[in-house]
């Protein structure tokens, strides 16, 4: 009597994969799964052994017994396999994860940038009279003595020097970092015969340092020169440009004054910005007056004409200079020059 039948062989085997079906789903890693595979295929696993009771069957029974016995191995090869493959895909997502890099996420795309404040105000300052047919002029930022100073009515040693601290240049043609815009007055007359029109943006320099003064800052110089251009064609154009800039009605005055290169000379004045009270007692911006201090202007003085080679009795023309950042500070109450040029992007993105 054989010791074994083929029915014997058959409920080992399923006992064998219902094992493995219970432990597979909670298996960790691959040495885990390693060992539970081989304690059924390995040398002394459950089916190995189970194999060499073979010989215990009868003869017919077998081929059968080998067929279910190999059924068994590679179901457990194909389970294990699946398992198997779980496992590395879970590791590669812990991998990535642990990177914490996730590819799917949006990039932080570029943030837009914005026009400085300062290019703002010139943009402005240009297109009005740009409207109002001028042309634009420049001139160097390193210049002569004689045109920064000397054509335009400051001979060596004039009082009036001492008011633009200069940065000379150590060089033996004594030139300077035009310390205004008025120069490119001079050079635009040299150029060409009038009629002139011109506005002249650029930086200059001074050796002042204090929340109201840069060594470095913009102006922008107008120059008229015509057959005939009066005081009233100075005042309504400034007034016109001061509406544009800062309110159909604001309040404007003009006040003599003193510059070497116009004669006469003003002053133009807007009701305070910051509390708006033309006239009468205002904010610390404007000390107290209620009024700012925006450009100087006047009428060409003959003696930068003679400067230039031009008649003073036969032309007649008006000057303007005005700041730039001043006019920026008041614009949007900003309490220090010294802001425009430290590129700081959290200044310059509340604008
Ligand atoms: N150049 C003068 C300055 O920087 C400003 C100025 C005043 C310019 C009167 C002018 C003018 O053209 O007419 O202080």
């Amino acid at each position: 009597m054989p010791a074994m039948t083929i029915e014997d062989i058959s409920a080992a085997v399923a006992g064998i994969l219902a094992r493995l079906r219970e432990r597979l789903p909670d298996v960790a890693g691959e040495p885990e799964l390693q060992a539970l595979v081989a304690s059924f295929t390995g040398k002394k696993g459950e089916l190995t052994l189970l194999l060499a009771q073979m010989k215990d069957l009868p003869a017919d029974a077998r081929p059968e017994a080998g067929r279910i016995m190999n059924e068994a191995k590679n179901a457990i090869a194909r389970e294990a396999g699946e398992v198997l493959d779980r496992l590395k895909a879970r590791r590669v997502e812990q991998a990535m994860a642990a990177a914490a890099v996730d590819v799917t996420l949006p990039g932080f795309g570029a943030s837009p940038g914005r026009l400085h404040p300062l290019r703002e105000t010139l943009d402005e300052i240009v297109h009005v009279f740009t409207c109002l047919g001028f042309d634009i002029a420049e001139g160097p930022e390193i210049e002569t003595d004689w045109h920064n100073f000397e054509a335009l009515g400051f001979p060596p040693d004039h009082p009036a020097r001492q008011m633009q601290a200069t940065f000379f240049v150590d060089s033996p043609d004594r030139l300077v970092l035009r310390t205004h815009t008025s120069p490119v007055q001079v050079r635009r007359m040299l150029a060409g015969p009038p009629p002139v029109k011109i506005i002249a943006p650029g930086v200059v320099y001074r050796h002042d340092d204090d929340p109201t003064h840069s060594p470095m800052f913009i102006q922008v110089e107008g120059l008229m020169v015509d057959d005939h251009t009066t005081m009233a064609d100075l005042k309504g154009t400034l007034e016109l440009f001061l509406g544009e800039m800062f309110g159909r009605d604001v309040p404007v005055r003009f006040r003599a004054s003193f510059f070497p290169f116009t004669e006469p000379s003003g002053e133009v004045d807007i009701a305070c910005p910051v509390c708006g009270t033309a006239g009468r007692a205002g904010c610390p911006v404007c000390k107290g007056s209620g009024w700012t201090e925006i450009l100087g202007c006047g009428q060409v003085d003959p003696v930068v004409f003679e400067s230039v080679g031009l008649d003073p009795e036969r032309w007649q023309g008006f000057a303007f200079g005005l700041g730039v950042d001043r006019m920026t500070m008041f614009k949007h109450g900003i309490d220090s020059i010294q802001h425009f040029y430290r590129n700081d992007p959290r200044f310059i993105r509340q604008f």
